[in-house]
């Protein structure tokens, strides 16, 4: 087990470990000794569902209740218009772009569950994550809840917003006290996954209404975005997206940026493929049932349309058909099998939590696991390598969902893996990558869940 210096990490005394950091430093350096590489910032009374020590137990709703926007329906089917370039100006695109990239799309009616699903998985359907429209002149929070825009901050100059072609920003921010109040100092990183995956959930739903979106991590630029109302809310500024009026009506020449030339993605079903998207129940014990191939040749395609490049993703393949149980990594566009032979070992000792299997990987079809090159961005970034890295990690992860969702089948973001265990056993650079994720795919059994779609 290596920690950020290359140095095995030690179990921390309960003396040691700081308290409460969200409020401050986000990111610091044992972030990643104490989440990513053991869970031990994880209270122990998680188990409970009770608030964590020393967080409150109240939910304050800090989003202003006026001035208000209704936003408009959002339609059935992602799709650029044929005759003219895509831009957020236009009503029907700004509704697409919030409600399927951040939106409230499923509710779970079981007795006793969690209601309410967005279009992005979160660990315990927390929700911290927090988006923004930025426009020359105003900042809009997306209500995800009531299908509106709620107006942050307007600039004197007046209202000039709705100029078409003007270049607008969406802003991801995270309300750290919002998961903390479950998994205490664990939640930084249980947020930087998120704001992750809703950056990446953003960038796919452009791609799919013929809009260009440029990812940036840039921290000075995510600042100044956020300058104005970010005092207000608490929240962390995580990531952005600038939303360009493309040049022509056709999303896959214009978006994409690392592999423009990529037409298998997205789906054209892509709303409804969104709609269904889910992560199973809740414990993944899927039928062992085969997968269709066409799931590798979608992750492929999605992997290489996936908004920022530095990671790589390890498929550990059980049962999908066509392709040969085994090891295959998907690295700078292009997926190859390292390893033919079935990976249940592997996936059993990977994925465990205070030393039990948290799965059941013998019925999963494949298992993917995203690994980042950890030591080149400590030194390069510093703190700060912890959110670009699972900004990148998270948006891929997004796309897995998606690309399991398109075939029916639940893919689970689960991070009782063990860090170390990954690393070693699937031949990461030692002391450099590490792995973010690991996101089970399978065939879900019917269940007692009953969800029914959200339609505005
Ligand atoms: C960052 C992240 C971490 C998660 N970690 C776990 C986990 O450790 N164990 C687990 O059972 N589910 C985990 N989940 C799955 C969530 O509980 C699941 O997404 C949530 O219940 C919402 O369900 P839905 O995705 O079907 O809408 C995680 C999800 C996210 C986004």
């Amino acid at each position: 087990m290596t920690g950020v210096t290359g140095q095995a990490p030690r179990s921390l005394t309960s003396d040691e470990v700081p308290q409460s950091r969200t409020a401050k430093a986000p990111f610091p350096p044992e972030l990643w000794a104490e989440a990513v590489y053991s869970r031990r910032a994880i209270p122990a009374t998680l188990a409970t569902g009770r608030p964590a020590p020393g967080q409150a137990e109240a939910e304050p709703d800090q989003l202003p209740d006026e001035p208000r926007r209704p936003l408009a329906s959002p339609p059935l089917h992602l799709a650029p218009s044929p005759d003219a370039p895509a831009d957020l100006s236009d009503p029907a695109v700004l509704a697409a772009l919030l409600h399927y990239s951040h939106g409230l799309l499923q509710h779970d009616l079981t007795p006793g569950g969690w209601p309410l699903h967005r279009a992005v998985a979160s660990a315990r359907c927390r929700y911290p994550s927090e988006l923004t429209l930025v426009t020359p002149n105003a900042s809009f929070r997306f209500d995800p809840l009531h299908h509106q825009l709620v107006l942050l901050h307007e600039s004197v100059t007046g209202h000039q917003e709705t100029e078409a072609g003007a270049t607008r920003f969406i802003v991801i921010t995270s309300r750290f006290a919002r998961t903390a109040r479950l998994y205490g100092d664990y939640a930084p990183r249980l947020c930087a996954q998120e704001a992750g995956m809703l950056l990446g959930a953003v960038h796919l739903v452009a791609a799919a209404l013929g809009l260009r979106a440029r990812p940036g991590q840039d921290q000075e630029t995510l600042n100044e975005l956020c300058a104005d109302w970010l005092p207000a809310t608490g929240e962390h500024p995580m990531g952005y997206l600038e939303i360009e009026r493309s040049a022509t009506a056709d999303p896959r020449t214009t978006t994409g940026p690392r592999h423009p030339a990529n037409r298998a993605w997205p789906p054209p079903e892509l709303a409804s493929v969104l709609r269904s998207r889910h992560s199973g129940a809740a414990i993944f014990d899927p039928e062992p049932a085969f997968a269709p191939g066409e799931l590798l040749t979608d992750l492929d395609a999605a992997l290489a349309a996936a908004p920022f490049g530095d990671f790589s993703c390890h498929l550990l393949v059980q049962r999908v058909t066509g392709f040969s149980p085994g090891h295959y990594v998907h690295s700078d566009g292009h997926l190859r099998q390292v390893r033919d032979r079935d990976p249940l070992a592997l996936l059993e000792q990977i994925g465990q939590t205070e030393g039990r299997v948290s799965m059941n990987f013998r019925s999963t079809a494949c298992t993917a696991h995203l690994a980042v090159g950890r030591g080149t961005a400590v030194a390069r970034h510093g703190d700060d390598a912890f959110r670009r890295l699972h900004l990148s990690a998270g948006a891929a992860a997004h796309l897995l969902c998606v690309a399991a969702a398109r075939h029916g089948l639940s893919a689970r973001i689960h991070n009782g893996y063990d860090a170390a265990t990954a690393e070693r056993l699937l031949g990461l650079a030692p002391g450099e990558e590490t792995v973010l994720f690991q996101v089970a795919i399978g065939a879900a059994r019917p269940g007692a869940a009953f969800r029914v779609p959200v339609v505005f």
